[in-house]
């Protein structure tokens, strides 16, 4: 066949390290912290409310926007964590869709043209590059600078230009761990409304946090209708596997993200919607989202004790369920080499941080830890990284 197979559009878009690291860990038994998802059981009545759900035959096709009680459940769970915040519309806000992956993938596909511009914050999740390329779009990079993770407003500002569309906000931010507070989401949201640019709010974190309550940007004044806020229940109730996200937005954004939603999944796992309509209200109920942090905390210092241990300070975090471990003070500069070493050798897993970044070249070098995995697991890291001969000088 003389013609390239794949389209233009996906040039460059690869096997992800996160493949790579997976396969080694399961090569040499390795304690995997590399990929981000809980490795430990549900709560029982999240699997409880699926299993009454596929008990009661709801095996049909879902409405394209979601099941209505869970699109009311959601609205209803808004305002319980944005007392103050609009009221959403579960009729015309609201979109169900598999998992924040395919909402984010749907938002960009929505509003942005081809050669249009999205602003990014780098690191940046991994899906956010191939998403802009996928509409057409073009990145713009404006870093986050260890060790606080705080971005130059006057860089932010120069990244704004005339075919800027929309801008990605991650926050709590994976894979740093930072939150970002009210004045730097106050910078980044009046740069949006000069420019007339929409957000795309990443929060699917935002039950996840150890400090401060979790920030959205679109409760922020005049910002709610230009954001289309993404979230799901993977991380929240540890179901990644799950998929049920979901978008909030306005009627207008709305109907674009529905657009091309409906010709996407059309619709996603109706039994495990429902349940999502039963679960929020009672974990709202029963002080399950407290339990989660703590439980999370607990689980964060485990593995921060461990690292310290083998002389990988972790900073502090303000949410999310990873620690990052800088090595630039051990002389390391390539991080995918030691994340290679570190899991055939010391059989740890961890995922290189470059690889969050457009110029991996150019990145700081960083390990990050994910803390979303069972005692056993976070144990079995902790003995290898203590037995095996320190990596880092
Ligand atoms: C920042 C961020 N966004 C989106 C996702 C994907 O979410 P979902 O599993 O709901 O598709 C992840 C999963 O790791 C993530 O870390």
């Amino acid at each position: 066949m003389g013609r390239q197979i794949g389209a233009r559009r996906i040039a460059g878009i690869g096997t992800s390290i996160f493949t790579e690291i997976t396969a080694l860990a399961v090569e040499h038994g390795a304690a995997n912290l590399g990929q981000g998802f809980p490795d430990f059981a549900a709560p029982g009545f999240v699997k409880e409310a699926a299993r009454r759900h596929i008990h009661d035959d709801r095996n049909q096709y879902a409405p394209s926007a979601g099941v209505p009680r869970l699109r009311r459940a959601l609205s209803e769970d808004y305002r319980r964590r944005w007392p103050q915040g609009p009221s959403v519309d579960p009729d015309a806000e609201v979109t169900v869709g598999g998992g924040a992956t395919e909402l984010l993938h749907d938002a960009l596909l929505a509003i942005v043209d081809p050669g249009d511009e999205v602003i990014v914050f780098e690191p940046a999740y991994d899906a956010y590059a191939p998403d802009v390329a996928m509409a057409g779009g073009v990145v713009r990079a404006v870093p986050l600078e260890p060790p606080d993770w705080r971005f130059e407003p006057a860089r932010l500002a120069a990244a704004f230009g005339p075919r800027t569309r929309a801008l990605i906000l991650n926050t709590p931010h994976n894979p740093t761990g930072k939150a970002f507070c009210r004045p730097e989401l106050a910078v980044i949201a009046e740069l949006c409304r000069q420019h007339d640019v929409v957000v795309v709010a990443d929060e699917v974190y935002s039950e996840l946090t150890f400090g401060a309550p979790h920030l959205s940007i679109a409760t922020l004044p005049g910002m709610f209708e230009r954001t289309i806020t993404v979230d799901s229940m993977g991380k929240t109730f540890s179901v990644t596997g799950w998929k049920v996200g979901w978008a909030i937005a306005p009627p207008p954004l709305t109907a674009a993200l529905r657009a091309v939603h409906q010709f996407v999944t059309f619709t996603n796992a109706a039994p495990f919607q429902e349940a999502l309509a039963d679960v929020l209200p009672l974990a709202a109920r029963d002080g399950y989202y407290a339990g989660l942090r703590a439980d999370y905390a607990r689980r964060r210092d485990l593995l921060a004790a461990a690292l310290r241990g083998a002389r990988l300070d972790p900073s502090p975090i303000d949410g999310a369920y990873f620690l990052l471990a800088d090595l630039r003070p051990h002389g390391v500069a390539d991080d995918v080499a030691f994340c290679r070493r570190l899991v055939t050798e010391v059989g740890v897993a961890a995922i290189p941080t470059s690889v969050f970044y457009g110029e991996p070249a150019a990145a700081p070098p960083f390990a990050r830890f994910c803390f979303a995995k069972s005692d056993d697991t976070l144990r079995a890291a902790a003995a290898r990284l203590a037995a095996r001969p320190p990596l880092v000088p």
